[in-house]
């Protein structure tokens, strides 16, 4: 149940367990330049984070470029896509079964063309081609300009696989086609790849080095979402605080706190967030540049992933909890009304029950708004995979990871409680889950918040919304003019 998918709602790191998979298009005409259509439909799925979403757009756009057009329909389609994780082992098992029905879709019409994209295509590579017989492409993360040569190619009959990674690519000249959209939050990818080599992730294997994006090819896509009236877009990176651009012109360098400041630049009703910082890299200056803009959100996702010191030693974070704990104290300081998230392994290699319960403290103490909670999952070809043995037992692991997920319950609920009279600027994302008669809209700290609909607003609107009720997930309110 926790494997995969996160427990609590929150921000679109991890999008959450209802969006898996399916597929949403901005019903906004694409940028100028529109190309001829070549008669042909593509669906695209995608699966895990939110990088893996923003992807799917960078492929949308080089397929439009061709003459694709995208489809809802999996009927209508001649090429199906799917964007795959290969985070933890569930992930990768749902993709699996997809890709079996599409498999079993293809027997019955020959023609539609299937190809795997991202993470699991990186990891398995032609292993899909060669054992499996699921699919006619596999294209890994840095490939995607290479697609279309790829399904000229499977048109012809030929399997294709590219799988390379690069140093450089960054898809930095490529606009995105909003897929996942409601027309107010986007995403927009700083930097690919990631440097860390966190013992228990699959990511540096399957996404390669880090690498970041031209400053200003980021801020341009911000002001053409605004343009377009987004009021809110979400830097993305495994770990956005080491940012690091240099301009070749001038040799000067950008650091993340520069950046953000560039896009809160663009203008004051556009709000910024960012995800995912790394407790080993966030400076003070990051801090300093979020406490000075109103627009920059007041919401840090920080993962901890355990909270004891030998324990983050195997898990090779490079950090221990003193530090982490220094880091947090630094933004409460800096930002006091700053809300603070997480992602948490419970039962890594050789993690012993006081070492679990440093875990369970850290959640209490830390005061997280909520948190993203899994249980470990080896992957082959990681630092741990190759070093410890993965020997807690999986009962234990279960166990162990119900105690951390009740405690953030507990945790987040008395988090949200406290807003209740509180009034917060909310910027309206759409109707509801439940109700066409409320909106709903996030709060700076990222919480999201229903209240009844009132006639002068509508999404992409800023509203000042009183809390009137919370759950450990939700908070409930109504609009009030103070
Ligand atoms: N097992 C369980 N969780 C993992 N994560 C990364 N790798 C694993 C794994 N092997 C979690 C981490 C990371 C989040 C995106 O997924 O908490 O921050
Ligand atoms: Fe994986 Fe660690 Fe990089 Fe995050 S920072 S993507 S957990 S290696």
């Amino acid at each position: 149940m926790y494997d995969n998918n996160p427990t609590l709602t929150g921000i679109k790191k991890e999008i959450d367990e209802a969006k898996q998979g399916q597929v949403f298009y901005d019903e906004k005409p694409i940028a100028e330049g529109n190309q001829p259509s070549n008669g042909k439909h593509f669906y695209i799925e995608s699966y895990g984070c939110a990088m893996n979403f923003s992807d799917s757009e960078i492929v949308a756009s080089i397929l439009y470029e061709v003459g694709f057009r995208p489809t809802r329909q999996l009927e209508e389609a001649d090429l199906i896509l799917v964007n795959t994780c290969s985070i933890r082992e569930k992930a990768e098992e749902t993709v699996r079964q997809r890709l079996n029905v599409f498999a079993k879709m293809k027997r019955k019409r020959p023609g539609t063309l299937v190809g795997v994209l991202g993470c699991m295509a990186e990891r398995l590579k032609s292993k899909f081609l060669e054992e499996e017989k699921l699919v006619d492409m596999v294209i890994g993360p840095d490939a995607y300009r290479d697609l279309p040569n790829l399904v000229a190619g499977a048109e012809e009959g030929e399997r294709g696989v590219n799988v390379l990674l690069s140093r450089e690519e960054t898809y930095a000249d490529i606009s995105p086609m909003r897929l996942d959209s409601n027309g107010v939050a986007g995403f927009i990818s700083i930097m690919r790849g990631c440097d860390n080599m966190c013992s228990f992730c699959v990511v540096p294997f399957t996404r390669g080095r880090e690498r970041s994006r031209d400053c200003f090819s980021i801020v341009s896509e911000a002001k053409d979402l605004y343009d377009r009236g987004y009021r809110e877009v979400t830097l993305l990176g495994q770990n956005v605080d080491s940012y690091k651009w240099q301009n070749p012109e001038n040799e000067q360098v950008v650091n993340f706190a520069q950046l953000l400041e560039m896009v809160a630049q663009v203008h004051p009703n556009l709000r910024v967030r960012f995800s995912t910082s790394h407790p080993k890299d966030i400076t003070d200056e990051v801090l300093h540049t979020i406490a000075s803009y109103e627009n920059i959100c007041k919401y840090i996702h920080l993962p901890v992933q355990s909270g004891n010191s030998t324990v983050l030693e195997r898990m090779n974070r490079t950090y221990d909890r003193e530090w982490y704990m220094e880091r947090v104290q630094a933004i409460y300081r800096i930002i006091p009304e700053c809300a603070i998230s997480s992602d948490i392994i419970a039962g890594f290699c050789g993690e012993q029950e006081h070492e679990h319960q440093e875990t369970v403290s850290m959640v209490e103490w830390a005061n997280y708004s909520m948190s993203y909670m899994f249980f470990y999952s080896e992957r082959p070809g990681t630092l741990a995979a190759r070093k410890y043995p993965d020997d807690v037992p999986h009962e234990v692991k279960k166990r162990r990871l119900q105690e951390i997920v009740d405690k953030q319950s507990e945790v987040s609920l008395r988090h949200n409680k406290a807003d209740v009279g509180k009034t917060y600027k909310v910027l309206i994302e759409g109707d509801s889950k439940k109700s066409d008669q409320d909106f709903k809209g996030r709060n700076s700290q990222n919480k999201m918040i229903v209240f009844p609909k009132i006639d002068s607003l509508k999404p992409g609107d800023y509203a000042w919304v009183k809390v009137t009720e919370a759950t450990s997930a939700t908070l409930m309110g109504e609009v009030s003019f103070p």
